[in-house]
C-alpha cells in the first residue's frame, strides 16, 4: 500500500491515510487500497474497533484530489463517485465499530469519509467543510446525505450552499464531532474508547452496530422489531452466557466472540 498505513495493536486497528504532500487527498489509487482493506478488514473476527485518521500535523483527508477531478469526463466523474460511494458504504458497513480521529483538515470527500465513520473525535486544530460549490462541483461522496442526517437539514444546507469551513468547537456544537481534544491527546483518546469497547461482549457491539445503523433508515416500528430480533439472536451464545453468568458471580466477563 503506498497511500496509507495499517497498523493493529490488540484487537484494534489503525488506518493512516498517508499522502500528507497532497493533504492525504484521495485519488483513485488511495480509494482502491481504501476498498481492498477494508474489504479485508470486514471478514475479521479478531478487530473489535478501528480508528481512522491521517498523517501528519495538517489534515485528516483535504478531500478527492482536485487535480484528478479536474480531468474527468461526465462517465469518468461517474465512476469515480460510484468508487468514493462504495468506499463510504464500505466503511459504515464494517462489523465493529469506526471512530473518525480527526487532526486536521476533514474537507470535501475527507469531511465525507469522516461521516461514514461510526462518530467522530476532533482535535482542536480540526477543520471541517463540505466546499465543493467552490469549485463548481456539489459532494460526491455521500455528504449531501450523511451529513443532514446527523446534524438536520438546515445546517447541513447551510454548510453546503456557503462552502464554509468550521472548526473544531463549532463541529461540536452543530454535533459533527462528539468532543474536542488536543492534538497530541486525540489518538490516545481514541484509542481509550476503541479499548473500552474491546473489552465489551463483541457480538453485542456488532448486533448493537446493527441494530442502531439499520434501524435508522426506517420506521420506529421496524427498529425496534430489528433491536427484538437482535436482541433474541445474542441468547445462546458463550458470550451472553458468560457475560450474565460473570454479573452473578461478581466477576470481569471473559469474551470469546462465540
Ligand atoms: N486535492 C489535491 N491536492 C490537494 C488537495 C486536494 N483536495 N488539498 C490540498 N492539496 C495539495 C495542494 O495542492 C498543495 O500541493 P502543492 O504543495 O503541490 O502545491 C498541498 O496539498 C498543500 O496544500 P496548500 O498549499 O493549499 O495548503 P494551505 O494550508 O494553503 O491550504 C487547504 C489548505 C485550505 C486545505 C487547501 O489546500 C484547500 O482548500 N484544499 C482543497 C479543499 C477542497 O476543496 N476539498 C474538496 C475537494 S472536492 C471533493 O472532495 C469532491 C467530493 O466530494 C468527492
Amino acid at each position: 500500500m503506498e497511500t496509507l498505513r495499517l497498523e493493529e495493536q490488540g484487537g484494534i486497528a489503525t488506518l493512516t491515510l498517508d499522502r500528507p504532500k497532497a493533504l492525504n487527498a484521495l485519488n483513485s489509487q488511495a480509494l482502491g487500497e481504501l476498498k481492498e482493506t477494508l474489504q479485508a478488514l470486514a471478514g475479521r473476527d479478531d478487530v473489535r474497533a478501528l480508528i481512522v485518521t491521517g498523517a501528519g500535523e495538517k489534515a485528516f483527508v483535504a478531500g478527492a484530489d482536485i487535480s484528478e477531478l479536474a480531468q474527468l469526463s461526465a462517465l469518468e466523474a461517474t465512476r469515480f463517485a460510484d468508487l468514493g460511494h462504495a468506499v463510504m458504504a464500505q466503511l459504515e458497513a464494517l462489523p465493529f465499530p469506526v471512530i473518525a480521529a480527526v487532526n486536521g483538515f476533514a474537507l470535501g470527500g475527507g469531511c465525507e469519509l469522516a461521516l461514514a465513520c461510526d462518530f467522530i473525535y476532533a482535535s482542536e486544530k480540526a477543520k471541517f467543510g463540505l466546499p465543493e460549490v467552490s469549485l463548481g462541483l456539489i459532494p460526491g461522496f455521500g455528504g449531501t446525505q450523511r451529513l443532514t442526517r446527523l446534524v438536520g437539514r438546515a445546517r447541513a444546507k447551510e454548510l453546503i450552499f456557503t462552502g464554509d469551513l468550521i472548526d473544531a468547537a463549532k463541529a461540536k456544537e452543530v454535533g459533527l464531532a462528539l468532543e474536542v481534544l488536543a492534538p497530541d491527546q486525540l489518538l490516545a483518546h481514541c484509542r481509550k474508547v476503541a479499548e473500552k469497547v474491546a473489552t465489551r461482549g463483541p457480538l453485542a457491539v456488532r448486533q448493537a452496530k446493527r441494530a442502531v445503523e439499520f434501524g435508522a433508515d426506517a420506521d420506529l416500528r421496524t427498529g425496534n422489531e430489528l433491536e427484538r430480533q437482535a436482541f433474541a439472536a445474542l441468547f445462546g451464545s458463550a458470550d451472553q452466557r458468560e457475560g450474565t453468568k460473570a454479573f452473578m458471580e461478581k466477576r470481569a466477563p471473559a469474551f470469546t466472540g462465540r
